[in-house]
């Protein structure tokens, strides 16, 4: 049996595909390996989303032609691959197959034939329209948490963004089978599921969906709806386009308590002059009246956004009121980038014009901002008892057990790895940077 070793870098989107590809690949005859430097073939599943991300390849393709005893084939999967094509035979010595992100669904037949020696594979081509869950033995990053993929692809173009490149146009999938899918999953014993895309709540499916009034305003919301209804215990969703999201997707958390209290909803810039050089569409003020709104919820939801600092023709004046908007809207955590030019995106021939040491300075401002309003957002929480998914066992130490809370928290706490896919109350008592600390809490 060949042993095949998948690594992957970027987003939900990536870790989705890469769990396809595996359980397409154990399927058909091949074993997946934990054990790189044993694998027969090494399959990289690949970001382009910043210039760093997009290094990491090259990175480990030197790797592993240089430092592994047995060399592997080498495949690169994702969307560099999709954006490169066969010039990165070119630009890489040691590659043997490029397979775009439209091409994961055809991957085995892909190595069958990277084994029988053909030189020189490249397809890119159309994405199979099927979700395939019903094989009896998926392959996931977790048995107890699901990425459910609901819309691929993006229609955004912000300025600044590969993404509509690599993962092309916006495509929903069938309302009736997702809902068969996290049905079959729940069976099985999935205990929280994600739905997932670039912007999950411009879901917008256009063939029959099996369900009724799916052609409204805010399909996502009426798709949330139908999920909860599932009886899956837990339902998270993301990331969350501003433009799209409306007040109902909050109503439907209100009402549905298996719907988490997270919302992952990337503001980028606090400046409308960078908003708008950033084609987002959303202003601050219509921002912001969503985070009220959202913040009005009596079921405390969790606030995540994504931010890039050092934008084309960012002023000092303009971070500022990024930092004042990341003060207001009081994240529970922010993911802060520094600007990166990406060929291709519009924003690539405006002037890189924010020096890296300014950059860096506006980075650091703000991850120090942000990391007082995460202390004080965690803090609340202490005395407090939540319910943890437990997941896995914690990285440090070997008694502890690590988890989520429904806010989307990592929660550890001292209990038995036997507890590993259970749901238990945890009652807070310490914040660790990124994390909180608790006890089991048997009295609830
Ligand atoms: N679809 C999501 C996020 C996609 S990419 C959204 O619309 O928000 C994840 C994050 O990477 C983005 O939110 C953005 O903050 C960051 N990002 C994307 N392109 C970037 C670039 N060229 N330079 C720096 N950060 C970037
Ligand atoms: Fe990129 Fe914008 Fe699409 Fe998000 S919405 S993936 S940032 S183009
Ligand atoms: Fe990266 Fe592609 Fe996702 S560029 S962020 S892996 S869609």
């Amino acid at each position: 049996m060949k042993k095949v070793y998948l690594e992957t870098f970027g987003c939900q989107m990536n870790v989705s595909d890469s769990e396809r590809v595996a359980t397409s690949l154990a399927k058909n005859g091949f074993e997946i390996t934990p054990v790189e430097t044993e694998a027969d073939v090494v399959l990289i599943n690949t970001c382009s989303v910043r210039e760093k991300a997009e290094q990491k390849l090259y990175t480990r393709v030197g790797e592993i032609r240089n430092s592994f005893e047995k060399k592997p084939l080498v495949g690169v999967l994702g969307c560099v691959a999709q954006l490169e094509g066969e010039t990165l035979f070119d630009k890489i010595e040691g590659i043997d197959a490029i397979v775009g992100t439209k091409a994961v669904g055809r991957i085995s037949h892909i190595i069958d034939r990277v084994l029988d020696g053909e030189d020189g594979i490249v397809d890119l081509g159309e994405r199979e329209k099927e979700y395939d869950w019903t094989v009896s033995d998926p392959q996931r990053h977790s048995p107890f948490v699901a990425f459910v993929p609901i819309i691929e692809g993006c229609n955004k173009f912000c300025t600044y963004c590969i993404v509509p490149f690599s993962r092309g146009r916006e495509v929903s999938l069938p309302a009736s089978e997702i809902i068969r899918s996290i049905l079959e999953m729940r069976r099985s014993g999935i205990k929280e599921v994600h739905l997932i895309g670039q912007n999950v709540n411009s879901y917008r499916p256009t063939t029959d969906s099996g369900l009724e009034g799916f052609h409204g305003k805010t399909p996502f919301s009426r798709l949330l709806r139908a999920v909860a209804a599932t009886g899956v215990e837990r339902v998270k969703f993301n990331t969350s386009f501003p433009r799209d999201f409306r007040s109902d997707i909050v109503d439907a958390i209100n009402e549905h308590e298996n719907l988490c209290n997270w919302v992952h909803l990337p503001v980028q810039s606090g400046s409308d002059r960078i908003l708008r050089s950033m084609k987002r569409g959303h202003t601050v003020e219509s921002y912001r009246r969503k985070i009220d709104y959202i913040r009005a919820s009596p079921r405390d939801i969790s606030i995540t956004t994504d931010i890039i600092v050092g934008f084309p023709g960012e002023t000092d004046a303009d971070f500022d009121e990024t930092m004042r908007l990341a003060e207001y809207a009081g994240y529970d955590q922010a993911y802060i980038f520094k600007y990166s030019p990406r060929p291709g995106t519009p924003a690539f021939d405006m002037a890189d014009d924010v020096a890296p040491e300014v950059k860096t300075r506006r980075f650091r401002e703000l991850e120090t901002v942000q990391r007082r309003t995460q202390n004080r957002r965690l803090e609340r929480y202490i005395g407090r008892v939540l319910d943890v998914l437990v997941e896995r066992p914690a990285t440090r130490h070997s008694e502890q057990v690590s988890g989520h809370s429904p806010c989307h928290k990592v929660v550890n706490f001292a209990g038995p790895r036997e507890m590993i896919g259970q749901i238990v109350k945890v009652r807070i008592s310490e914040i660790r940077s990124n994390s909180l600390f608790g006890t089991l809490d048997r009295t609830a």
